[in-house]
């Protein structure tokens, strides 16, 4: 395996970034993760317009233009022959001493790699998932694709302790925010499509968009806002969405079967439509 790290190719084994790097010592950084089937990226120019988006609100200068951001995430998957799986990009303020305000001159560090995986089976997606609920525990600024993930983590391994593959995150008045690394989706129990807004309290999903996009152009309805764990445990179906679950199927939310208990049939079209409308 090949990583691009600071204008150099190199192996994955030898990469390195300097101990002293903002994003080692404060999560001083933005990151981004790109869908790849068929040897492709998808929708790389949302993901690279969230980037520009997240360095912005940090202050942080884009590392190159956009076009050659593109030659070099070219590279590194012909480098590795990526055929399935996704793009990691990550962006740091780069190298100073350590203190909290923003170094003067400090030049910011540029990392992608890429990791080859399998598409979801049928029988997975047959399966569908478990997901439990917790309280978001994270700060106001969750439109920002920032590498400090601390809840994310902590969030994430107590859906794995309880079995389950995914965490959605609940704010103080009871309504979802999202996953820990995932939108959120119910069909309510009256047959409606419904996300949260993207504000400053989730992180606006690419797959989330294209899917709006591509339920829109399909003819279908849905509902931007919020929606309560309760109305969760009442839904006929519920799913999540992300570059690397695309569009995941949810049987069971903390200890309450969705729906039959089988994924939806809505979640299930919705995939389909998602995959032909971006590839
Ligand atoms: N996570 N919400 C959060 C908190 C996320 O971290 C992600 C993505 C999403 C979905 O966004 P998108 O559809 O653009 O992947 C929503 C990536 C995949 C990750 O951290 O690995």
């Amino acid at each position: 395996r090949i990583a691009y790290v600071n204008g150099r190719f190199v192996p994955h084994r030898d990469a390195a970034v300097h101990i002293e790097d903002r994003g080692y010592q404060f999560a001083d950084g933005v990151y981004e993760v790109v869908p790849v089937f068929y040897s492709q990226l998808i929708d790389e120019d949302a993901h690279l317009d969230r980037l520009e988006r997240s360095l912005s609100e940090l202050r942080i200068a884009m590392p190159k233009s956009r076009q050659v951001l593109k030659m070099i995430s070219a590279e590194v998957m012909r480098r590795n022959q990526l055929t399935y799986g996704f793009l990691y990009m990550q962006v740091t303020r780069g190298v100073a001493p350590r203190d909290h305000k923003f170094p003067k001159a400090a030049k910011p560090a540029l990392v992608m790699t890429v990791r080859q995986t399998k598409p979801h089976t049928s029988e997975q997606l047959e399966k569908g998932i478990k997901v439990i609920t917790t309280p978001d525990i994270r700060w106001q600024r969750r439109d920002i694709k920032s590498i400090s993930l601390l809840p994310n983590c902590l969030a994430k391994q107590e859906a794995v302790e309880a079995g389950a593959a995914e965490a959605w995150l609940v704010e103080g008045d009871g309504t979802v925010s999202e996953g820990s690394a995932t939108n959120a989706w119910i069909v309510t129990a009256d047959g409606k499509l419904v996300t949260r807004k993207a504000d400053h309290l989730i992180l606006s999903g690419i797959t989330r968009l294209s899917l709006i996009e591509a339920a829109k152009a399909a003819g279908m309805e849905f509902e931007e806002r919020p929606f309560t764990v309760e109305e969760a445990y009442a839904a006929r179906e519920a799913f999540l969405t992300s570059s690397t679950n695309l569009v995941m199927p949810i049987v069971q939310i903390d200890d309450t079967p969705v729906g039959n208990g089988h994924p939806g049939m809505l979640t299930m079209r919705l995939r389909q439509l998602y995959i032909d409308y971006v590839t």
